[in-house]
């Protein structure tokens, strides 16, 4: 990070957030990194090349590329930036959350190896793993997150990785990591944590020795529901490779959208702080509302992560999960009624969005699958956007009255 007092060696999250990846001079003295829209890069002469070839070949750092999908100067400062505020030594940006999953369990894993999963991860990450991996000769199992006896008993000599989310979604389930990680090192295995519902904000998971974070940068580091886009955060060892098998795999983002990325993740504090405080007052309000049984938030006390939640996390995050009292045709018609969250899937942006789990993300998954997941008609997920409190609560308790 280039800054003004370079004997500051650690600026706060926000600072990191507003400089970290930013050059301290820019074209035409712009305060802002320019969109550096190109497919390719010229060279003035062909000793240019050549010397750009060599350092290249040297694995020395280049600050400029040959072509598109091998590098960007607007991307990278994204890459750089995130790097910073996960506390990794480098990070890649990609495509899509999924992008970030495949990718790198694609590179890491070969035929025979293990994988084990939680059973609450992503539900494209887990159909990854049962399909495509396991296709591929990679054996998978899928444990309960928070059952770390399961866990360890399904460690056996080919197990290489344990890939989990943390918090879960939509219960909000929250891995102990301190745990996780001397559990799975001790046997020589490596922790992948898909830390999108957290963000670096409230969780750093390679600060606990976790050895790859991935996010889905589409939800809170972008932040404004307007773009797609993933990443891997982690050692240069494990990035390096990852990197190479990107600009083959072609999975890149293009400047206008690292951009756009770039100006969300300058607010991530801000914006995360505010739905960390929203959605816990929101989780209270719920939770002692007479239409409402249940309310899954970590920040609660009922809730069965809670005391690994307060330890591990800066905040709750901006996810709420309850049930209404009723049936399944009541949650419809309280979801209808809200006047500013919008039906959607996803979460993690400034404008709140409902969705009932049944409706989207499970709605092609077999009753019994459903149930066993926990997942009933009641159920309703909310995703706190930066809106004013009052109004959230006033248009919760409007819509609760309608039942
Ligand atoms: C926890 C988690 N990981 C990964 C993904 C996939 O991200 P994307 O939609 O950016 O591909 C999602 C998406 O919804 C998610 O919730």
């Amino acid at each position: 990070m280039v800054t003004n007092h370079p004997e500051e060696t650690s600026p706060g999250f926000s600072t990191r957030s507003v400089h970290a990846g930013e050059p301290h001079e820019n074209p035409y003295g712009g305060v802002t990194i320019p969109i550096v829209q190109t497919a390719t890069y010229t060279f003035p002469n062909s000793a240019a090349l050549e010397q750009f070839m060599r350092a290249r070949a040297s694995q020395a750092r280049v600050n400029y590329q040959e072509y598109g999908r091998y590098g960007n100067p607007t991307v990278r400062s994204v890459e750089e930036k995130l790097a910073a505020l996960d506390e990794g030594e480098d990070a890649i940006l990609v495509s899509s959350g999924m992008a970030a999953v495949t990718l790198t369990l694609l590179l890491l894993l070969q035929p025979g190896d293990h994988l084990i999963v939680t059973a609450d991860t992503y539900r494209r990450t887990r159909e990854f793993c049962r399909t495509f991996l396991q296709r591929w000769g990679v054996r998978v199992t899928v444990v309960t997150p928070g059952d770390y006896k399961a866990m360890e008993n399904a460690i056996g000599a080919d197990t290489r990785y344990i890939f989990s989310e943390t918090p879960t979604n939509p219960f909000l389930y929250t891995l102990d990591l301190e745990r996780l990680v001397e559990m799975a090192h001790a046997k020589g295995v490596r922790t992948i944590i898909d830390s999108t519902l957290a963000t670096p904000y409230n969780l750093k998971p390679l600060t606990y020795g976790v050895d790859l974070v991935l996010h889905s940068v589409t939800k809170y580091l972008a932040g404004h529901n307007d773009l797609l886009a993933g990443a891997i955060i982690g050692s240069e060892e494990l990035i390096t490779p990852l990197r190479d098998i990107q600009t083959i795999f072609g999975a890149i983002v293009d400047p206008e959208e690292a951009y756009l990325i770039l100006r969300g993740l300058k607010t991530l504090e801000l914006r995360v702080a505010r739905q960390n405080e929203s959605a816990f007052e929101i989780a209270r309000f719920l939770d002692a509302h007479p239409r409402v049984h249940r309310v899954w938030y970590p920040g609660l006390p009922s809730h069965p992560d809670h005391e690994v939640a307060r330890r591990q996390m800066h905040g709750f995050g901006g996810v709420v999960t309850f049930e209404i009292a009723g049936t399944g045709e009541d949650a419809r018609r309280f979801v209808d009624a809200l006047r500013i969250p919008r039906i959607a899937p996803s979460f993690g942006g400034v404008e709140s969005l409902v969705e009932q789990p049944v409706l989207m993300s499970y709605y092609d998954v077999e009753p019994e699958i459903r149930q066993a997941a926990g997942i009933s008609d009641q159920l309703v997920r909310l995703s706190v956007g930066i809106e004013d409190l009052d109004d959230l609560l006033a248009d919760l308790e409007q819509a609760l009255a309608q039942l």
